[in-house]
């Protein structure tokens, strides 16, 4: 299947995706919600990219490529609709996303600073019952990696996503928290998190010797 990738021809195998074209082709098309080892999603809308008569930007990430499609990874109303997403999430965290996250790598991309908006910002909510791995819940951005990573890659079903809108999160087990919950210690939902928003205690306490502040307690 032969397709143009930003005037770029590029073969790939039928049933590949735009986001994997683009790869092919040496582009770099930001993502939030995908990870390569999990089924895409579609969730975050910040892989939106253009297509030559097409109605309107799609998610690169779930849209299959066709024979002769013409893709434009950075066209204006694409970068738009992208940017002004992440600008909306991060406007709902407490603080800047920390610097080594994929989070704060797409906003960079993006160059995003301080968001626009400000509303409503959601307040630390921490669960350390587990013996290794800490929940901030205020910095989860509703990507469902973790809850894909349990399922997917782990078979263990401890995740699950919760609420709606600004009251979306995670839940382990029956809400009981990780440490009653089928999770096997495994790491695999702080190893895909894209904001540090499942990660492991140690890690916490390493960014509180770094930094001299509190490392995530409740
Ligand atoms: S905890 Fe992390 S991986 Fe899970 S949904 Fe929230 S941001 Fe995504
Ligand atoms: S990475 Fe494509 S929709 Fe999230």
């Amino acid at each position: 299947m032969r397709l143009e990738i930003d005037g770029q021809p590029v073969e790939v195998e039928p049933g590949a995706t735009i986001l994997e074209a683009a790869q092919a082709a040496g582009r770099y098309v930001p993502t939030l919600c995908f990870d390569d080892r999990m089924a895409p999603f579609g969730a975050c809308r910040v892989c939106m990219v253009s297509m030559e008569g097409g109605a309107a930007p799609v998610a690169a990430c779930t849209t299959l490529c066709r024979d002769d499609m013409k893709v434009q990874t950075e066209e204006a109303t694409a970068r738009r609709i992208a940017a002004a997403t992440v600008e909306l999430v991060l406007s709902e965290l407490p603080e800047p996303p920390a610097e080594h996250t994929e989070l704060a790598t797409v906003a960079r991309y993006f160059k995003i600073g301080e968001p626009r908006w400000q509303g409503e910002r959601r307040r630390p909510a921490h669960d350390r019952r587990h013996p290794y791995l800490a929940l901030q819940h205020e910095l989860c951005i509703s990507c469902g990696r973790c809850v894909r990573a349990c399922d997917e890659v782990q078979g263990a079903f401890a995740l699950t996503a919760t609420g709606r809108g600004f009251h979306s999160g995670i839940t382990a087990g029956l809400d009981s928290g990780f440490v009653d919950s089928t999770c096997v210690s495994c790491g695999a939902c702080a190893d895909t998190c894209p904001t540090d928003a499942i990660t492991e205690h140690s890690l916490l306490e390493l960014a509180s010797e770094y930094t001299g502040e509190e490392g995530g307690t409740p």
